[in-house]
């Protein structure tokens, strides 16, 4: 079976049809993700919270990127494989350039997802002109975390409002091909999502967005301490793993998650 395409997800935008997204650290997960027809799997740098136990994504390595998006890719066939570049590993167009070949040749991935705003614009360009396909990541960035305060809402003042809205157009220009939308208010969220011709996935950003993406410890449960508030428990309500991820995509394409 081939796996979907940009194009697939372009069209469910145009069709105003939503796009389910969940994070995959491994083989197993990945298999019940793929066949609950989950659209993309994320191999986020979540990992080194959720799988590695540090306190942030800091820590996370390329090997460790390359090493997760390997079992995830072994363990599905159908999903759209999108990889997390790691803190610190495109602080330059070349270091991204080098960084995302490795990501995609070694870990197999079909897109690398970067955390920022207009200062990724040479970056995306460089990246996308050599047939790397680009996931942005605005809002709250955890990478970002020490410089942003903590992890908080995005995006609440007019001039905070104006500048995301005014990265996500710029990163879309540059060959960006799907914008990941973090923990900003929904009505911007909405704003961004109707402003742009490519996907918005979003997480903590309101229903508006064309899909959703959560980190999938957070939503069966199993993620220690505190889950975003943003973020549901299906395991709970349904008492298995397949049938907790079936809920999600359900609920997804239903619209009834994120509720208002
Ligand atoms: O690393 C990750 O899991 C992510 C999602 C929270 C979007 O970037």
């Amino acid at each position: 079976m081939s796996r979907i395409t940009l194009t697939q997800l372009r069209n469910l935008k145009a069709k105003g049809k939503k796009i389910s997204c969940l994070t995959a650290y491994d083989a197993s997960f990945a298999h019940f993700l793929d066949q609950a027809g989950v659209e993309i799997l994320l191999v986020g740098d979540s990992l080194g919270m959720v799988i590695q136990g540090h306190d942030s994504t800091l820590p996370v390595t390329v090997e460790d990127m390359i090493y997760h998006c390997q079992l995830v890719q072994r363990g599905s066939q159908r999903a759209l494989l999108v990889v997390d570049m790691p803190f610190m590993s495109y602080a330059t167009p070349n270091q991204a350039l080098e960084t995302a070949a490795r990501l995609m040749r070694e870990g197999q991935a079909q897109m690398v997802k970067l955390e920022g705003g207009a200062w990724l614009v040479d970056t995306v360009q460089l990246l996308t002109e050599r047939g790397i396909p680009v996931c942005a990541h605005l809002g709250l960035t955890p990478q970002s975390v020490h410089q942003l305060g903590g992890y908080r809402i995005q995006g609440r003042t007019e001039t905070e409002a104006e500048q995301l809205q005014d990265d996500a157009l710029a990163l879309q220009t540059a060959g960006a091909s799907l914008l990941v939308l973090e923990c900003v208010p929904s009505d911007l969220a909405a704003k961004i999502t109707a402003s742009l011709k490519i996907p918005v996935i979003g997480i903590g950003a309101g229903a508006a967005c064309d899909g959703q993406v959560l980190v999938l410890y957070d939503m069966l449960g199993i993620t220690p301490g505190k889950s975003p508030s943003f973020s549901k428990d299906f395991l709970q309500e349904t008492g298995s793993i397949p049938a907790a991820i079936d809920a999600f995509v359900s609920a997804v394409k239903k619209g009834t998650f994120p509720e208002e």
